[in-house]
């Protein structure tokens, strides 16, 4: 099955193309395409994501990194002779102009498209949610475009299903490309997908969720506990604004605390012992902004302690919090996903008490490359979603969708 996967719910305008083996239980994956344009470099100049720039962004970028991705998978057509007469051309652009009638500059690149052939692909994955309104209807649009031009079914994929199952990616390793790997003969490497053992237990930390979610097979999720107020990547963002680091703020605190000393300030672990599974962050946000009222002088090496030392309180709370659950719930496989998932010590700080409090649950960390939002995983979430078929007609973009109402 060959799936093209699209995704456009925050700042990074992503296409992928994947194609699965047949073999049911145990699934291979050929990334034949992943491309990705990220828009960050454009908001870090505001601070944070200005959802219309990012529409806009994404109208400009869409058919460009449409055909990059077409072009790296050599797929070729599904229809040898193809020939479009002037009325069926037409009418085409009639449907074009009602679907992106919202969208005008991506419409006017579409007409570059109209007349290309149907693409060799099953079907067509796109984010309808959860993310910023005017960001997804894009991708949301340019999928049911392109559902109506190529004949292919939509499925329509959550974001946050997304970044679990990047986790089924482990034997992509980072040093993948230096390493000699197998491939077939159009220059492929064929990778088995990691099974999830069940219960599985998934930490998602982004820059808008923080939730932990409670899998008893694919597809199937119960949210367990969630932030009340800020994810844990917006904390990073608003900690690393209070010091005009710059945005994104996780790269740039999770470097500083690198070097920085995490016990000179003791700042709280909000909701450490609640008897829940929820999260807060907006406490801790305010004692480090109090922290930096009170203190006269912020050199360099303050920086980097007031870093570590928020770090440290962030991940104290998410790593306790995952071990309490995945010990109650049993859990045989304890994942994370997001873009908070590329911090370091996040990783090693909950392998290591996973191998300690919980050592028969099998760890899955994302690969580093694939932590941040990409159209990969949108793919891959529709490929376990392949039932869930819709036309193009009916499919709208769900800004607040949740895991537990798929
Ligand atoms: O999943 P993502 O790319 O976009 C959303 O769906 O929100 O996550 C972006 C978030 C940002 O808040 C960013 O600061 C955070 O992930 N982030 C990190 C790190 N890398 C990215 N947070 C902490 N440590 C990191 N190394
Ligand atoms: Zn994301």
């Amino acid at each position: 099955m060959v799936i093209l996967g699209i995704e456009s719910s925050c700042d990074e305008t992503a296409v992928s193309i994947i194609e699965i083996d047949g073999k049911k239980n145990a699934p291979r994956i050929r990334i034949l395409a992943n491309v990705v344009s990220s828009q960050v470099k454009l908001h870090a100049k505001f601070g944070g994501v200005v959802p219309n720039l990012a529409k806009r962004e994404h109208q400009r970028n869409f058919v460009a990194v449409l055909l990059a991705a077409l072009q790296e998978a050599k797929l070729g057509n599904s229809k040898s002779e193809y020939r479009n007469h002037t009325r069926i051309l037409n009418f085409k652009f009639k449907i074009l102009n009602s679907i992106l009638e919202r969208e005008p500059e991506l419409l006017s690149r579409m007409k570059k498209i109209v007349a290309m052939p149907p693409q060799n692909i099953d079907a067509i994955a796109v984010t309808v949610g959860p993310g910023l309104a005017p960001a997804l209807w894009v991708g949301v649009n340019f999928a049911r475009v392109l559902s109506f031009l190529w004949a292919k079914p939509i499925i329509p994929v959550n974001h946050l299903e997304g970044h679990i199952y990047t986790n089924l990616l482990q034997h992509i390793r980072e040093e993948t490309r230096s390493k000699k790997q197998r491939t077939d003969r159009r220059g492929f490497v064929l990778y088995p997908l990691s099974p999830i053992l069940f219960p599985a237990l998934c930490l998602i930390v982004s820059g808008g969720h923080t939730e932990l979610v409670l899998m008893r097979r694919y597809g199937e999720y119960r949210i367990l506990g969630e932030t009340l107020d800020d994810a844990a990547g917006e904390a990073f963002d608003k900690v690393s604004k209070m010091m005009n680091l710059g945005f994104p703020g996780g790269p740039i605190i999770s470097r500083l605390a690198e070097s920085g000393n995490e016990k000179r300030f003791l700042f709280p672990r909000p909701m450490l012992n609640s008897p829940n599974f929820n999260f807060s962050f907006s406490g801790l946000k305010t004692a480090v902004l109090y922290k930096l009222r009170d203190l006269k002088k912020i050199n360099t090496k303050t920086k980097r302690d007031i870093a570590a030392s928020f770090q440290a309180a962030v991940i104290d709370v998410l790593v306790a919090k995952t071990i309490r659950a995945a010990r109650q719930y049993r859990a045989k496989t304890v994942m994370i996903g997001g873009g908070v998932a590329a911090n370091k010590k996040l990783r090693h700080d909950l392998g290591l008490a996973l191998s300690l409090q919980v050592p028969s649950a099998q760890y899955f960390v994302p690969n580093i490359l694939l932590t941040g939002d990409n159209a990969l995983m949108i793919a891959l979430a529709g490929y376990f979603n392949r039932k869930k078929k819709k036309a193009w007609r009916s499919l709208q973009a769900l800004p607040n969708l949740r895991l537990d109402r798929l």
